[in-house]
């Protein structure tokens, strides 16, 4: 399946994670593709305060995975921007978390596709002439 939203403005991310939370619950693995400044990080925030993440949600850029509690439900924020290589893919346990029940919301899923099981919702973000940004959403059925 794959379906285009677009977001003209920050306030339409509501509409826009409203749409994907029963994707986003089904397959729990999210997959985040898109330039610096997309609105990776920003469509994550929208989506663990709607999906009820307790306390504050950051970038984790530095810390490159965040831990927050959902309920029952674990979520992990991962952001593999500053990963070279496979071996840092290996070292971080990525596979185990793959496996794990958990909600995984990647940013910079590149380096790790092959690890990523087949039922990830991965979702391309772009940015239009007019600032809009462009969800385009695959995930086999
Ligand atoms: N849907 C949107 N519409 C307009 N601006 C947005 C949208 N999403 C994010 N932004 C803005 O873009 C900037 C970068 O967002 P961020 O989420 O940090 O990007 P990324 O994680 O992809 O690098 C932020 O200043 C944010 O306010
Ligand atoms: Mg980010």
């Amino acid at each position: 399946m794959r379906k285009q939203l677009i977001a003209l403005t920050i306030a339409d991310l509501d509409q826009i994670v409203l749409q994907l939370t029963p994707f986003v619950k089904k397959y729990k693995k999210v997959a985040l593709i898109g330039e610096i400044g997309a609105g990776k990080t920003t469509f994550i925030k929208v989506l663990c305060h709607k999906m009820g993440v307790e306390g504050n949600t950051a970038s984790p850029t530095y810390s490159i995975i965040n831990e927050y509690l959902c309920g029952e439900e674990t979520v992990h924020h991962i952001d593999l921007y500053r990963l070279n290589t496979k071996e840092e893919v290996h070292s971080l346990g990525l596979m185990e978390l793959f496996e794990g029940n958990s909600y995984c919301f990647v940013e910079w899923p590149g380096i790790a596709e092959e690890y990523f099981p087949e039922q990830t919702l991965w979702i391309k973000i772009s940015t239009g002439e007019n600032e809009e940004r462009i969800f385009d959403v695959f995930h086999i059925e």
